[in-house]
C-alpha cells in the first residue's frame, strides 16, 4: 500500500515540535506493515539545505505559481519536496518571520502545499500514485478540498495533533484558493463567516485521527473542543485517538551520540555521567538535590507560566530547575526573574536545541510537563526512555502515558511517575513535593526508574492501528466502486 503524508515539518531536515518527530518516524513503522510513505513537505531553505540527493520529478502550476516537485531521501524518509520559492524560500520558520510573526501569506503558502498534495494524488510522480493521502494538521487540510473538487477516488485521512491551531483566515481569500464556490459553506470550509484549513480538512476527510484516544475524547466537549466539538461530533463516527509511538533508535540512550555516557536499564548507574555533566553545561552548582528540567514551547498550553511561582518551594527543598525552550516573552521574563534570583540553581536557556533535549534527558532526575492541555505530548515519553521521572498534568496524552505514584500504582509495581491537576499551581506544587519525597528514597526511586524506562513506547501498536485504518478505507472506496 502507498501512502502520500503531507505535513509542514518532517524530522530531521525541519522541526519546530512533535509533529516532525511524528511525521519522521511513522513511516518507518509503517514499512514493516507493507506500507511505504512518501512525505510531501515545503522545500524550505533548510530542507533544500538538509536533502541533497534530490532530483526534479515534476513540474505543476498551482494558484498561480510555478512550482518545482523534488524527489529525496533523508535517513529513512523519502521526501517529495513543494519548491516554490516565491512562498518558501524565506528567512525564518516554517511559519515565522525573522521577528517571530506569522507570515501574512501563510493560507496561500499551505494552499499551495495542499494543492501539490491533491495534484500528486491525480496525476502520480514519476509513474508513482498513492493508495491513500494522510493530512497532518491545518496546513494539509485544505489537501482534502482540492481532492473532493476534482472528484478523485483516493481516500484521505486527517490527523488533528493541535487542535489549537486551526488555520483560520479571513474568507476574502477564498476566492483565490480555486475551489468551487460551494466550498464556502458550513458543512465545509467556512467557519463563522471566516474560512478554516482545519474545518476542511475534518468535515472532508474519510477519517479523522488524533494523537491519544484521551484527547479524541477531550475534543467533543464544549470545554476542550476549541471552537470545533460540534464540527467534530458530526464526524464522530469516523473520529478515533491513535497514541504516538517515538523513533526508539534515535531516542536509545544506549546509542545516543549527543550525550556524554550511553547506558541502559542495566547500566543505569552510568547516568551519573551525564547528570554531571548536566550541572557542567548549565552551570548548576553541583549538588545532590534533584534536577528538574523543562523541554518545551514555553507557551500558555504548555503550563509554563506555573513554574515560576513553584520555584521557591522547590528551592527550599534543595531541588534545581533548567528550562529550555523558546515563546511567550511574558513566561519566559517571570522564569528568567527566578534565574537572576536564584542563580546556580535555576537556569533558563532561550533557544531550540536538539542536543540540549537530548542531554537534558539523560542527565535529569525528573522532567515536567505542566500542560493545560496535551494531544499527546513526546517529551514523557524521551524522558521515560532515559529514565528522567515525568511530573505532568493530568490532561490528553499525558493523562494515559504515565501512571501516577499514588498508593495503589505503588503497591502494584507499576507507577512511572506523577500527575497534577492541570492548571493547578497548588498541585503542581503537591506533585512536585511527592516526587522530591521519593526521590530522597534512592530504592524506591531506582525502581521507579526501572518501570519508567520498561515502558514501551515504539510505534508498534500505534502503526498497526494506522495500518489496518489505510486498508479500511482502501476496501471501502474499492467496494463503493462496485
Ligand atoms: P509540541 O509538539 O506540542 O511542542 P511534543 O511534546 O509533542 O510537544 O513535542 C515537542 C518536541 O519538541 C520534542 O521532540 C521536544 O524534544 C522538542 N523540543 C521542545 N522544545 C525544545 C527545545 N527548546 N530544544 C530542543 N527540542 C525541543
Ligand atoms: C502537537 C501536540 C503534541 C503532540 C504533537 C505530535 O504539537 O501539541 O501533544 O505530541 O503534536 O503529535
Amino acid at each position: 500500500l502507498a501512502v502520500l503524508a503531507v505535513a509542514s515539518e518532517a524530522f530531521p531536515v525541519v522541526k519546530t515540535g512533535g509533529l516532525a518527530d511524528v511525521i519522521g518516524s511513522l513511516p518507518k513503522a509503517l514499512l514493516s506493515q507493507g506500507i511505504a510513505t512518501r512525505t510531501l513537505i515545503p522545500a524550505y531553505p533548510v530542507v533544500l539545505a538538509g536533502c541533497r540527493d534530490r532530483e526534479a520529478v515534476g513540474q505543476m502550476s498551482l494558484l498561480g505559481e510555478d512550482v518545482t516537485i523534488w524527489a529525496g531521501h533523508c535517513n529513512e524518509l523519502e521526501l517529495l519536496l513543494v519548491d516554490c520559492p516565491a512562498l518558501f524560500d524565506r528567512r525564518g520558520g516554517p511559519y515565522l518571520d525573522e521577528q517571530g510573526n506569522n507570515y501574512q501569506d501563510n493560507w496561500r503558502r499551505f494552499a499551495l502545499l495542499s494543492a501539490a498534495a491533491a495534484r500528486i494524488a491525480a496525476e502520480g510522480v514519476e509513474g508513482w500514485r498513492p493508495d491513500v493521502v494522510h493530512l497532518h494538521d491545518w496546513q494539509a487540510g485544505l489537501a482534502a478540498a482540492y481532492i473532493r473538487a476534482a472528484s478523485l477516488d483516493v481516500p484521505t485521512v486527517l490527523t488533528i495533533h493541535n487542535l489549537a491551531f486551526q488555520g483560520q483566515f479571513p474568507a476574502s481569500v477564498f476566492p483565490a484558493l480555486g475551489l468551487p464556490s460551494h466550498f464556502f459553506h458550513v458543512d465545509s470550509l467556512e467557519y463563522y463567516g471566516d474560512i478554516s484549513f482545519l474545518k476542511a480538512g475534518i468535515r472532508l476527510s474519510d477519517a479523522v485521527t488524533t494523537v491519544s484516544p484521551t484527547y479524541a475524547r477531550e475534543i467533543l466537549t464544549e470545554e476542550q473542543g476549541m471552537g470545533m466539538a460540534g464540527v467534530l461530533q458530526s464526524r464522530r463516527s469516523v473520529l478515533s485517538g491513535i497514541v504516538n509511538g517515538i523513533d526508539e533508535d534515535i531516542w536509545n540512550p544506549l546509542t545516543d551520540p549527543y550525550i556524554p555516557e550511553n547506558y541502559d536499564l542495566q547500566s543505569i548507574e552510568r547516568r551519573r555521567a551525564n547528570r554531571d555533566a548536566v550541572e557542567r553545561f548549565f552551570g548548576l552548582t553541583p549538588g545532590d538535590g534533584a534536577i528538574l528540567s523543562v523541554i518545551s514551547r514555553l507557551t500558555w498550553q504548555k503550563g509554563i507560566d506555573l513554574l515560576a511561582p513553584v520555584v521557591p518551594g522547590l528551592i527550599d527543598r534543595g531541588a534545581r530547575l533548567i528550562v529550555i525552550g523558546e515563546g511567550d516573552p511574558a513566561i519566559v521574563y517571570g522564569l528568567a526573574e527566578q534565574a537572576r534570583q536564584h542563580s546556580g540553581r535555576v537556569v533558563v536557556h532561550l533557544g531550540f536545541s536538539e542536543e540540549s533535549a537530548h542531554r537534558l534527558h539523560a542527565g535529569s532526575d525528573i522532567v515536567v510537563q505542566p500542560s493545560r492541555f496535551e494531544p499527546c505530548g513526546l517529551t514523557q515519553l524521551y524522558a521515560l526512555r532515559y529514565g528522567a521521572i515525568p511530573i505532568v498534568a493530568r490532561t490528553g496524552g499525558l493523562a494515559e502515558t504515565v501512571i501516577d505514584a499514588n498508593e495503589a500504582a505503588i503497591a502494584a509495581g507499576v507507577a512511572t511517575g506523577f500527575q497534577f491537576h492541570p492548571g493547578s499551581i497548588e498541585d503542581l506544587y503537591h506533585a512536585i513535593d511527592r516526587a522530591l519525597t521519593a526521590f530522597d528514597n534512592s530504592q524506591s526511586w531506582r525502581r521507579l526508574q526501572t518501570r519508567a524506562m520498561r515502558t514501551g513506547f515504539g510505534w508498534g501498536r500505534s502503526a498497526d492501528r494506522y495500518a489496518r485504518l489505510y486498508r479500511q478505507l482502501v476496501r471501502g472506496r474499492a467496494e463503493a466502486a462496485q
